[in-house]
């Protein structure tokens, strides 16, 4: 068995299937599989929506009474320590048995657990024959509370995309610059500014650049919004993100689209598109070439499915 240091566990509905998928690849460079993905990179829980939990492998085992004495053997001194148990799929363990397992490990670690205030989680789970047992870090879901924003309308991207683009656009490189191209009320900078990544946002359009400031101010960020047409944009960035317009707020037609793309490309060198059209032949125009791609449905939109394209020069 190769020995991984994380095992990572997803959540997430149908409709986010594809773009959580999308979020592993390019995180982890491999899909996770049955919500599970065993990994040696370690990423912060907050760069993608759809990653539940981490836990730091400690020790693993085939047997459940091997692991417990593995678990002996490390000879944990802790004080204030609880300990979860994380079901993951395929696993049957019914509830009285999973807190017999609890029991189990806390009467393996030395010191006095807390269940309310722990200094420390650590967690059993069981995944394709194997238990684990490591230090458990949990998503917090905080983030969600800015959907409560001044400022917003019906084709404003969604929180999880948004998220998803971010983590795909810095592969959580907080030093890198990025721009939000056609940024509307400013949804994907309001993530990027929540995360601690620099970004820089544009629109054509003077009333949603004066809403995305206005909803940058009310959490406290401070960002540079630029209101232009982004081919009168002359910075460089390390990536964009275009979340196109889909001709139902704001104009588009396929050249209209096809020189938002042109005009990207010559100022970042990786870029993230969202596309409600097929726009291969305007990505290639532009000079960049597509490394991966994915499609996501917005909830309760029935048929309004999003393309997700990530490119580089
Ligand atoms: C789909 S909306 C973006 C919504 C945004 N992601 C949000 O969540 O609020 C597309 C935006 O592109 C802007 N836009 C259209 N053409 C543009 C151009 N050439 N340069 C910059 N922005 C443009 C529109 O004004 C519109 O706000």
């Amino acid at each position: 068995m190769t020995r991984r240091n994380y095992l990572y566990s997803f959540n997430y509905d149908i409709h986010n299937s594809n773009l959580s998928k999308l979020v592993s690849r390019q995180l982890f460079n491999e899909d996770e599989k049955n919500k599970v993905l065993l990994s040696n990179k370690r990423v912060d829980l907050l760069i993608s929506p759809f990653i539940k939990n981490r836990i730091e492998i400690i020790t693993v085992s085939k047997s459940y009474s091997e692991l417990i004495q593995k678990i002996k053997h490390e000879k944990i001194k802790i004080e204030a320590f609880n300990v979860e148990y994380v079901i993951l799929e395929g696993d049957s363990t019914e509830f009285s048995n999973r807190k017999r397992k609890l029991r189990d490990v806390g009467f393996s670690i030395e010191g006095t657990p807390n269940f309310k205030t722990p200094t420390i989680t650590y967690s059993i789970c069981f995944y394709n024959n194997t238990w684990y047992f490591g230090i458990l870090s949990k998503h917090k879901v905080d983030w969600y509370k800015k959907k409560k924003k001044p400022y917003s309308f019906s084709n404003s991207i969604g929180m999880d995309i948004a998220k998803t683009l971010i983590s795909i656009a810095t592969e959580e490189n907080k030093s890198i610059k990025l721009l939000d191209v056609c940024c509307g009320v400013g949804t994907i900078m309001l993530e990027a500014c929540a995360s601690g990544f620099n970004i820089d946002g544009c629109d054509i359009n003077p009333k949603r650049c004066e809403q995305t400031n206005k909803n940058l101010d009310f959490y406290g960020y401070s960002s540079t919004v630029y209101s232009s047409d982004i081919k009168n944009l002359n910075k460089k960035y390390d990536a964009a993100i275009i979340d196109l317009p889909y001709n139902m707020y704001s104009y588009s037609n396929d050249l209209a689209t096809a020189n938002i793309i042109k005009s990207t490309a010559k100022v970042a060198n990786r870029v993230i598109i969202v596309s409600i059209a097929d726009i291969k032949s305007s990505i290639k125009n532009a000079g960049l070439v597509i490394q991966d791609y994915c499609t996501a449905e917005k909830r309760g939109k029935s048929g309004s499915v999003r393309n997700i394209w990530v490119c580089m020069k």
